[in-house]
């Protein structure tokens, strides 16, 4: 009993500091019925518990790093009759790129997700609006192409035949980098190759990917790269040659 009253004591003591460090990672501003309804209230702690990120929420806040309104911006979702938009204010300084991590995950399919899963009375309040469809548009790689061969060579000609140099050296049923390249969204497929099967057990990109599991690491030799060294490899693979098997090509989901 004693222990128990210490305990809620400690807790006392302690809950103003995490009160006060909470909350100051970025200030979002929302339109006053996304805290209305408790939309805000359900989808909050699921980015911060994935993120550590903690916003704090102003309603209609004139200054804040980010705004989240039915105006301005990039469309997010729908519902109670109005179309509602994120704009990051300034995503160079430290709060806004945790904005921006916000405003990516909300765009995310897992944001997604969170949003549609919102019931009030079990009926959907928000639909998610897909942001507006890129073209698939040629991106320019400005890695270095020397270092971006050496680390593919390095990393990915384990499984992967990559040039003519380890031909037939790879796993048979991976695919060659150059059929890969043949495909036409090759720059989508390598950008996003560590989210991609078999890779994020074994793939961790700095800054980027969470850490491996603890309990399940990686059972082979895994991938440690930098967002730049990934700049390189993709700089690399736009010089690897496509293969045209003349026959429609396999499709890799
Ligand atoms: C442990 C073996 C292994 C390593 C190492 C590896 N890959 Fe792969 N990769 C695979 C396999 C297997 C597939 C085919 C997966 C499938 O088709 O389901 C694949 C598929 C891919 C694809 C196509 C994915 C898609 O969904 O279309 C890309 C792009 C790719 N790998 C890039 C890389 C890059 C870049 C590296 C090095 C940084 C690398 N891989 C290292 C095994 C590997």
């Amino acid at each position: 009993m004693l222990r128990n009253l210490i305990l809620v004591f400690a807790v006392c003591l302690v809950n103003p500091v995490m009160a006060t460090s909470q909350g100051k990672d970025f200030i979002l501003s929302t339109a006053p019925e996304l805290e209305e309804t408790g939309f805000l209230q359900f989808i909050m702690p699921r980015f911060s518990l994935k993120t550590g990120i903690r916003p704090r929420l102003e309603t209609k806040a004139a200054t804040a790093d980010a705004f989240w309104d039915t105006e301005g911006g990039q469309p997010v979702m729908e519902g109670l009759g109005r179309s509602y938009f994120m704009r990051v204010a300034n995503p160079n300084t430290p709060a806004g790129q945790k904005a921006q991590r916000f405003a990516d995950w909300l765009a995310s399919e897992i944001g997604q997700r969170t949003i549609e899963q919102f019931k009030i009375d079990e009926m959907a309040v928000f639909s998610f609006v897909q942001p507006k469809a890129s073209p698939l548009r040629e991106i320019v790689f400005e890695g270095d192409v020397v270092q971006g061969e050496i680390l593919a060579f390095k990393n990915c000609a384990r499984c992967h035949e990559i040039g003519t140099r380890n031909l037939m050296k790879g796993i048979g049923s991976t695919p060659s980098f150059g059929l890969l390249r043949g495909l036409p969204d090759w720059q989508e497929r390598f950008m996003t190759f560590y989210l991609r099967l078999p890779h994020p057990s074994i793939t961790q990109i700095e800054g980027i990917t969470e850490p491996f599991d603890q309990a399940r690491p990686p059972t082979i030799h895994p991938l440690l790269l930098t967002e730049a060294e990934v700049e390189d490899i993709l700089t690399f693979v736009a010089t690897v040659e496509p293969v045209d098997l003349g026959a429609p090509l396999v499709v890799y989901q």
